[in-house]
């Protein structure tokens, strides 16, 4: 196992909103160009809207990220729009009955939403695994592309939030939105998107009821995916990360094709711990009350659907862009700098089809957790976007397992 040691930046507290963020939490940038400036409720109802604003707000008010016409997930990562429990963002609206269960958790760092239910309501293709998606992509415009993410749970005001990402399949789900850090953990490491196949008990830890369940919770804060803890004999509290192992073989622009293995050979069978749940309140089922007439495919109104005429005010000013500090020192510590420096001349341009997507799912030598899926472990990596498969590639490459010093 190669190792190497990072010391975190210190420089990751910015203070710039009334209440303060930690760099890298909040989005700087606008939204995407399909969607509403800021988060909206109500919005007229439309089934065929390209919309790609997710807000998750509570149990019965989140939006997630599926296929505009029907199809597998990892066929259409940077086309999935936005289907929303409520009429809200413009976006499209689940209909009631399509969850069989969900968990809200907030923790300190990140709020999760995880489920079980009919997704091919929300156009995923039947026996679907599924996939990941995250704001990154092949071109770091984001799968979707343009896909934007909000929660008012930090504050109570809708918030863009920079790191977040799913697995979904076509019967569950898992949703994490990074809206705090600190210097152990920044954003990008909690909200960390590199762990395609591994499924959401592992990447997303927490209590996966079986369907029936609809509760919201708080929860303890999970370690970043794929890191583990050691303390070491002064007390120093070390991570080692598991990388997603795989190969692949990479053409230069000398042409010639170097093979590549990335990870770790043995993959863990279990996150280093399961966080979890706290005051727990249940209730039987989610219903935004929509008549499932008004919701058929390709349906558009003219008006908010009825009860949401007059009711609930647009939720919030959403707030910009407050953190005008450069996230460049928090980006540092996963390498990632420095991969895209060393590996740029050679990789960009010439990976695509080369990088053998099959490779990555298959090779993982270890266990499966019982049950676990979207998602389920398994889901095919960089399937439908060779692209992303390879940048990837040259970043894991370069920044390989890393192993992160406290200092206390
Ligand atoms: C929207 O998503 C894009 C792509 O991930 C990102 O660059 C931009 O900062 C996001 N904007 C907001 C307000 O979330
Ligand atoms: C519905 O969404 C489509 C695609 O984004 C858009 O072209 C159309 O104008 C929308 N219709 C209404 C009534 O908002
Ligand atoms: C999911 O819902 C569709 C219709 O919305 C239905 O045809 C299908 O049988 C359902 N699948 C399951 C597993 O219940
Ligand atoms: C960040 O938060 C975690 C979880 O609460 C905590 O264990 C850790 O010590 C914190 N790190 C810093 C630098 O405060």
């Amino acid at each position: 196992m190669v190792f190497f040691v990072l010391l975190l930046a210190s420089s990751v507290l910015a203070i710039a909103r009334a209440v303060s963020f930690p760099a890298g939490v909040i989005a700087t940038g606008t939204q995407g160009v399909t969607n509403p400036p800021v988060p909206t409720m109500p919005t007229t109802i439309n089934q065929t809207s390209m919309a790609r604003l997710l807000s998750l707000n509570s149990i019965d008010d989140f939006c997630l990220f599926a296929p505009p016409s029907l199809a597998s997930i990892p066929d259409t990562e940077t086309e999935e729009v936005a289907w929303c429990t409520m009429p809200r963002n413009n976006a499209r609206v689940i209909p009631d009955g399509t969850f069989s269960g969900l968990s809200f958790l907030k923790t300190d760092f990140y709020v999760q939403i995880m489920g079980t239910g009919n997704l091919t309501n929300l156009n995923i293709a039947p026996h679907d695994d599924g996939g990941e998606l995250d704001p990154h992509g092949a071109t770091g415009a984001g799968n979707p592309i343009g896909g934007n993410v909000t929660t008012t749970v930090a504050n109570g005001i809708d918030e863009p939030i920079a790191e977040w990402m799913l697995y979904i399949s076509d019967t569950e789900f898992c949703i994490r939105a990074c809206y705090f850090a600190n210097e152990t953990y920044p954003a990008k490491f909690m909200c960390w998107h590199e762990l395609d196949v591994m499924g959401c008990e592992f990447v997303m830890p927490g209590t996966y009821n079986p369907p029936g369940t609809f509760e919201t919770c708080d929860a303890d804060v999970a370690y970043p995916p794929g890191w583990y803890p050691t303390v070491n004999a002064n007390g120093q509290t070390s991570f080692s990360t598991f990388a997603q192992f795989f190969t692949g073989v990479f053409t230069g622009g000398n042409g010639q094709p170097t093979p590549y293995t990335v990870g770790d050979t043995v993959t863990p069978t279990a996150p280093a711990f399961i966080p979890s749940s706290s005051n727990c309140v249940t209730q039987a089922t989610i219903s935004n009350g929509i008549a499932p007439a008004l919701l058929t495919a390709n349906a558009v109104g003219t008006a908010p659907p009825p009860g949401f005429s007059t009711s609930v005010a647009a939720s919030g000013a959403a707030s910009g862009s407050a953190s005008a500090s450069t996230p460049a020192g928090s980006e540092s510590a996963g390498g990632s700098g420095s991969a895209g420096a060393g590996a740029s001349n050679t990789a960009t341009p010439t990976n695509k089809g080369t990088g053998g997507a099959s490779a990555g799912a298959g090779s993982s030598s270890g266990a499966a957790p019982t049950g676990s899926s979207p998602a389920r472990r398994g889901a095919r990596v960089g399937h439908g976007s060779d692209g992303e498969f390879a940048a990837i590639a040259l970043l894991s490459l370069v920044s390989g397992l890393a192993a992160i010093v406290l200092l206390h």
